[in-house]
């Protein structure tokens, strides 16, 4: 299989596996609140893990709160600063983008729909980057004081589009409006630049770099006090009650400390591979690159292809041993549009694929794989089957 879905999640780095086994093997034992010899042991290794973590974003360990994953750390940034700022009595109004991941959106509707939240989506420009001067627009009209989180992904999942973070960032801070990022695609594949984007909060997520599922990171700034979602140990700051998840922590720690070493070497080798995929590809009658050209994350190749399905180029490269995705990974099944799509204004009557490419992908995978593609969508449209876009779905 040539696996181009590194967005989705990607394979587990072999020196995470071999940190993760003496945690997974039976009759390992460990809970990190515990005082006796096992469970101090579990300590440190979270804590040598949360050092890692620390050094490999730029910011202090404290800082480093274990969640489940990304969409944890999204929902809790959320709705944990909004709730904190109610209480405070400052303002309650959200601004975030129209295609920012499912994790942030709905915690935001949700927060509009049950608490009266005023969210503002800012719309995005047809390449798929939001334009700095009108989300700032919208935080002024709402009110910096009125405005308790603004919400901006460092890339987009789908597009793989690169928010202007460096932009924004020291902008809501002129303003005193906290910040929260969605930087799990982000993370390991381009430099987060913290100390200019001065985030409150951020989310990352180790599936996406080269560690386990199930197991992420908050980043969240040392004065910042945001309500619990789960009550219970008071675990991580008191913002994330429950017995840590060890084996899955001490893998997410190297698995950073890999991704930030090695992102700047891949960051080149991949966006070559990349470039050579999309020169090739969209050479080809009625495909054209979805997204910014330059502006986008080194392995995401995200292709409108005319009058083709979706599903039916999806499962003919799944047969000829391609693994990639329609827009991003399914989410239920659901056949719905991607909400990234409309708010790009991308073609209905074209399929819309996603081929991301990661740490274990190689020349000679991303050159079998635009032969397959362009193999397949030459048979598609030969057949002329009935055109409909790519369905929704997260990743
Ligand atoms: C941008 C983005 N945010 C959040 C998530 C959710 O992360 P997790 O799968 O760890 O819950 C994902 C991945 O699905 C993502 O791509």
């Amino acid at each position: 299989m040539i696996y181009l879905d590194h967005a989705a999640t990607t394979p587990l780095a072999p020196e995470v596996a071999e940190a993760m086994a003496p945690w997974l093997t039976a009759g390992a034992v460990g809970n990190a609140s515990s005082l006796h010899a096992a469970g101090r042991r579990a300590r440190a290794a979270v804590e040598d893990a949360r050092d890692r973590v620390a050094a490999a974003v730029g910011v202090t360990p404290l800082e480093v709160l274990f969640t489940s994953g990304g969409t944890e750390a999204d929902g809790s940034a959320i709705k944990g600063l909004v709730w904190a700022a109610r209480q405070a009595g400052r303002g309650t109004a959200v601004v975030t983008t129209a295609i920012e991941h499912h994790a942030v959106l709905e915690s935001c509707e949700w927060l509009a729909d049950h608490q009266g939240v005023d969210v503002t989506a800012v719309g995005v420009e047809p390449d798929g980057i939001v334009d700095a001067d009108r989300l700032l627009d919208a935080v002024d009209d709402a009110g910096a004081g009125d405005t308790a989180l603004v919400s901006v992904m460092a890339a987009n999942n789908e597009l793989g589009t690169l928010q202007p973070l460096d932009v924004i960032g020291p902008a809501l801070a002129e303003r005193g409006v906290a910040l929260h990022t969605d930087a799990v695609q982000a993370f390991g594949r381009i430099p987060l630049a913290v100390d200019v984007w001065q985030p409150t909060a951020m989310a990352l997520s180790a599936h996406k770099f080269g560690g386990p599922t199930g197991v992420g990171v908050l980043v969240l700034r040392r004065d910042a006090t945001p309500h619990p979602l789960l009550h219970g140990g008071a675990q991580e700051r008191g913002v994330r009650s429950g017995t840590l998840n060890v084996a899955g922590i001490v893998g997410l720690g190297v698995a950073a400390e890999l991704a930030a070493r090695r992102q700047p070497a891949e960051h080149d080798r991949v966006s070559a591979l990349r470039d050579r995929m999309i020169a090739a590809l969209t050479a080809i009658d009625g495909i054209a690159l979805n997204g910014h050209p330059e502006r986008r994350l080194p392995g995401h190749v995200h292709l409108a292809v005319t009058g083709v399905d979706a599903e039916t180029l999806l499962m003919a490269l799944d047969r000829a041993g391609v693994a990639c995705s329609t827009g991003s990974a399914c989410q239920s099944g659901a056949a719905r549009r991607s909400h990234v799509l409309d708010a790009i204004g991308a073609a209905a009557d074209a399929a819309h694929i996603r081929l991301t490419l990661g740490a274990t992908t190689t020349a000679d995978d991303v050159d079998a794989a635009t032969r397959i593609v362009a193999d397949a969508v030459a048979g598609l449209t030969a057949d002329s089957v009935g055109a409909v876009s790519g369905p929704d779905g997260e990743g």
